[in-house]
């Protein structure tokens, strides 16, 4: 395809933008590695950045901005009221998604919020493709019930379906017909599906969803947090979008949608977050939630500065050569991985390169989080901060026995334009040391235990001196190295 751009014989993807400013790292020697992750109760959450190297914690608030998103923050209209950087992202907002109103929000956990908080009764049931971890609190908390209706092939880590986020709609039926539409607000469709990959959907699959919507009377959701990885795979994966431009494919995946909600910190490549509809009598009832939980409605928490920077940050969205470039590196980190015999999700989605933890560490009970210290095992022989996605990032039910998740992953985000090349091959290098010694890697269990989104502050310990053993490991094959 001609928007794809790769050089040694189509080996090696091929960045479409020069670096300009640059942080400097560190890398701390092995045995501070131990300690740092031991003090952070083995929780990469918890780590300084000082103590990291790469860090493929997230992709959240941590993309690259461009120089042209730097240069708007200088021309921020910083006032309470009535900004004219409101107004700017405002119209950007209806220029791109076509949608007349806009309520800002300091990130996608409080768009989420207020969503729940204004549509969801104790009883309600919400369908969708697959949760995210606030996503899901936020439902719950409000009295509310997730119930994912994915194809089965979403959970298959090894598949070549293109679009794995899809919801497979005789399920939706079902569930629909079972618990009845007046129990479901609405239907909640997240693109690039995180907790599963970054998997897409297709504009098909949302095609169908629409109709079931306007079948049973239900509203379709959107998050869109995830949205750029997700047109860029609608436009290389979905044949009849060949010759949609991602201006065409993102307007009707807006009209498609009743509401469409993001995170900034993703989408749009700033800080910051949006909820964002046609229909007045949707605004009207959220409306007021803005001044009660984020500020007033020209900022809704956001600085001024990040609003401008999310202005051109959505433009920059509908360029292929610019939202190539994350999704090529994801593919590259994943094929150099499964070359080395590293199991990992296939087909490669978009946010970040996702190893399944069931396989590399397999004796490893699911009860003594596997992802979770492979996670850890990571830092300690990379300095590479990834983020455990398996049953630790699970709440309890409400007896307080552990839900044990569908997936055990590792997720090692590669924010946009963030990384080099030799930086991936590095981690590579790293990850594949460690599969050679993954019997050395033993389990984890809790000494601190936050009931609600327990991944960010929990703390734990090795069930062993496992993490010390595996550094001393490391000093015999790699000798003085780092
Ligand atoms: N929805 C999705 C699909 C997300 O990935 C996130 C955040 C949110 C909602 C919440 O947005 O962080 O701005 O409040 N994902 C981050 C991540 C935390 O690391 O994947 P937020």
């Amino acid at each position: 395809m001609s928007n794809i751009k790769f050089y040694q014989g189509e080996n090696l993807p091929l960045e479409m933008h020069k670096v300009s400013i640059v942080q400097k790292l560190n890398l701390i020697p092995v045995e501070d590695r131990v300690k740092a992750i031991q003090e952070a109760g083995s929780n990469t959450f918890l780590l300084r950045n000082r103590d990291v190297f790469l860090d493929m914690l997230t992709d959240s608030g941590v993309n690259a901005m461009s120089d042209r998103q730097l240069a708007a923050m200088m021309v921020a209209d910083d006032s309470y009221a009535g900004s004219e950087t409101y107004y700017r992202l405002e119209s950007k907002i209806k220029e791109i998604f076509g949608k007349d109103f806009f309520l800002p929000a300091h990130q996608g956990r409080a768009c989420e919020n207020i969503i729940s908080q204004v549509f969801i009764k104790p009883g309600s049931v919400i369908p969708m493709n697959y949760h995210f971890t606030t996503t899901k609190s936020h439902i719950t908390v409000n009295g509310g019930r997730v119930e994912e209706v994915f194809m089965d092939e979403a959970l298959n880590i090894k598949s070549n379906h293109p679009f794995k986020g899809n919801i497979d709609i005789d399920k939706l039926v079902a569930l629909i017909e079972e618990v009845g539409a007046d129990n479901i607000p609405f239907i909640r469709m997240e693109a690039g599906t995180n907790l599963i990959g970054g998997q897409p959907f297709s504009l098909e699959n949302m095609r169908q969803v629409r109709k079931v919507c306007d079948e049973y009377g239900t509203m379709l959701v959107l998050d869109a947090s995830l949205l750029q990885d997700n047109l860029y795979f609608i436009k290389v994966r979905e044949e009849s979008c060949r010759d949609m431009s991602i201006r065409e494919i993102t307007r009707e995946i807006s009209d498609l949608s009743d509401i469409i909600y993001f995170s900034a910190r993703k989408l749009g490549a700033a800080r910051g977050g949006g909820i964002c509809t046609s229909r007045p009598e949707l605004a009207d009832s959220m409306r007021e939630m803005v001044p009660l939980y984020e500020g007033f409605l020209t900022y809704g928490g956001m600085s001024v500065r990040e609003m401008e920077a999310i202005s051109v940050g959505l433009e920059e969205t509908m360029d292929m050569n610019v939202i190539d470039q994350g999704p090529q590196f994801i593919a590259h980190m994943v094929k150099e991985l499964e070359q080395r015999g590293i199991p990992v999700v296939t087909p490669p989605g978009g946010l970040g390169c996702h190893v399944d933890a069931m396989e590399f560490v397999d004796h490893i009970p699911q009860e003594q989080y596997p992802a979770g210290a492979l996670t850890a095992a990571i830092y300690i022989a990379g300095g590479i901060r990834g983020m455990e996605r398996g049953t630790m990032s699970e709440q309890r039910d409400e007896d307080g026995n552990e839900t044990l998740s569908n997936m055990e992953l590792v997720r090692l985000a590669l924010p946009r334009r963030v990384f080099t090349l030799s930086q991936v091959q590095y981690a590579v290098d790293r990850i594949s040391w460690l599969y050679e010694n993954r019997r050395l890697i033993e389990g984890l269990t809790f000494v601190e235990e936050p009931k609600v989104l327990r991944f960010f502050f929990g703390r734990l310990a090795p069930v062993s001196d496992w993490q010390i053993k595996l550094a001393q490991k490391f000093r015999e094959d790699f000798g003085d190295s780092l």
